[in-house]
């Protein structure tokens, strides 16, 4: 434990300013400053609100995680940032400190994939990931099956939505139901009171012939708006809880027997659920029952893991130090739609170059 490599992660993507340390896989600090109540009656992120907060939290979030673990930055091994994929403006904040912290520090700095960091949190809780992975990644923004076997530099889409993310559609249907903004954690209330097989909402790309790995909210998202919507014009109640309960059955059905079948055929016993929709109560029921009689071990994070935090950054980082892997550029910038099978941006030959001659 004493040489595992202590790491500061930084995460800006979107409205979390989250700042994490760890150490080795243990978590020291996971420190969040979110702007989600500056975008909430807007209904939705907006981008600028979010690059301004971020530039007013990241120096004393960064404070406060060295505080909390009890470290001076000059003890660190390495920086982390995600680099992308995300919001431009929002990242190029984290991006821009991390650069900052490293070159004053002289501190190897790592610019990571986000979504390798909803995978690679899971080690702070229940130690390294097993190889190979299965990962269900669920969030605003994603909704995809990864096959890792190697968090630090395989990770390999087997399928992902070709519409809505899980979260878009959850947050979507809290919007048509009047529930508040982000919908998911709304939505994970409501539904506890209502029942979920009360409306049979429709399972997308479910049919035999369709793409085994690939998802589709969208149309559920219809059906549910057009649902409420005829009830609203017949002058009846909308059983609130009762909708809130089925649309998130439909989506956990659809999501947990697709990610059970990926590791089926792909022989993997071990599968991974991260982002924010991974803290959805009813998905960690289902995922925990289907894995079960499939005899595939589940590893999900705690719920403050799963949505955006920098101890996930961290934890992708000090996994980067550990394996040795080539840390990134000074002239790292961010990128929006990084694939996600770039897991790291690291040195070019002309990359290192330009960094000699800088020093
Ligand atoms: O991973 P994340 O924090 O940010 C992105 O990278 O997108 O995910 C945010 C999404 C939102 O759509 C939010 O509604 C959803 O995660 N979410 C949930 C729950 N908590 C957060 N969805 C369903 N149930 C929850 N309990
Ligand atoms: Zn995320």
């Amino acid at each position: 434990m004493a040489d595992e490599p202590l790491v500061l992660g930084i995460e800006t993507s979107c409205d979390e300013t989250g700042v994490g340390i760890v150490h080795g896989t243990t978590l020291l600090a996971d420190a969040v400053a979110s702007s989600v109540n500056d975008h909430a009656r807007y209904g939705g992120v907006v981008p600028e609100i979010a690059s301004r907060a971020h530039l007013e939290a990241m120096v004393p979030t960064i404070q406060r995680a060295l505080d909390t673990a009890g470290i001076k930055a000059t003890d660190l091994d390495g920086i982390a940032v995600t680099a992308g994929p995300g919001l431009a403006g929002a990242l190029l904040v984290g991006v821009s400190a991390a650069k900052a912290y490293a070159w004053a520090l002289d501190k190897p700095l790592y610019g990571v994939n986000h979504l390798a960091s909803h995978i690679c949190v899971d080690q702070l809780e229940h130690g390294r990931l097993p190889e190979p992975t299965m990962a269900l990644l669920v969030s605003g923004g994603h909704s995809s099956l990864l096959l890792s076997s190697d968090i630090t530099s395989d990770v390999r889409p087997l399928g992902a939505t070709i519409d809505d993310a899980a979260g878009e559609a959850f947050d979507k249907v809290a919007r048509v139901l009047g529930l508040g903004f982000p919908g998911g954690p709304h939505v994970d209330r409501t539904a506890r009171d209502g029942d979920g097989k009360a409306i049979a909402f429709p399972r997308g790309l479910s049919a035999s012939n369709d793409p085994a790995y690939d998802f589709s909210f969208s149309g559920l998202k219809t059906a549910v708006a057009r649902w409420v919507e005829a009830k609203r014009r017949a002058g009846e109640e909308v059983p609130v809880a009762d909708v809130a309960a089925s649309f998130q059955e439909a989506v956990t059905d659809v999501l947990t027997r697709k990610a059970v079948r990926a590791c089926k055929d792909n022989g993997v016993d071990h599968l991974m659920i991260g982002g924010g929709v991974a803290a959805n109560s009813r998905l960690r029921e289902m995922a925990q029952q289907r894995c079960d009689r499939a005899g595939i071990v589940l590893r999900v994070p705690r719920p403050g893991l799963c949505t955006d935090n920098g101890a996930m950054v961290a934890a992708l980082g000090s996994e980067m130090v550990r394996r040795d892997r080539t840390p990134s550029a000074f002239d790292l910038s961010a990128d929006s739609s990084l694939p996600v099978t770039e897991v790291h941006v690291p040195h070019t030959e002309f990359h290192a170059h330009a960094h000699e001659s800088l020093r």
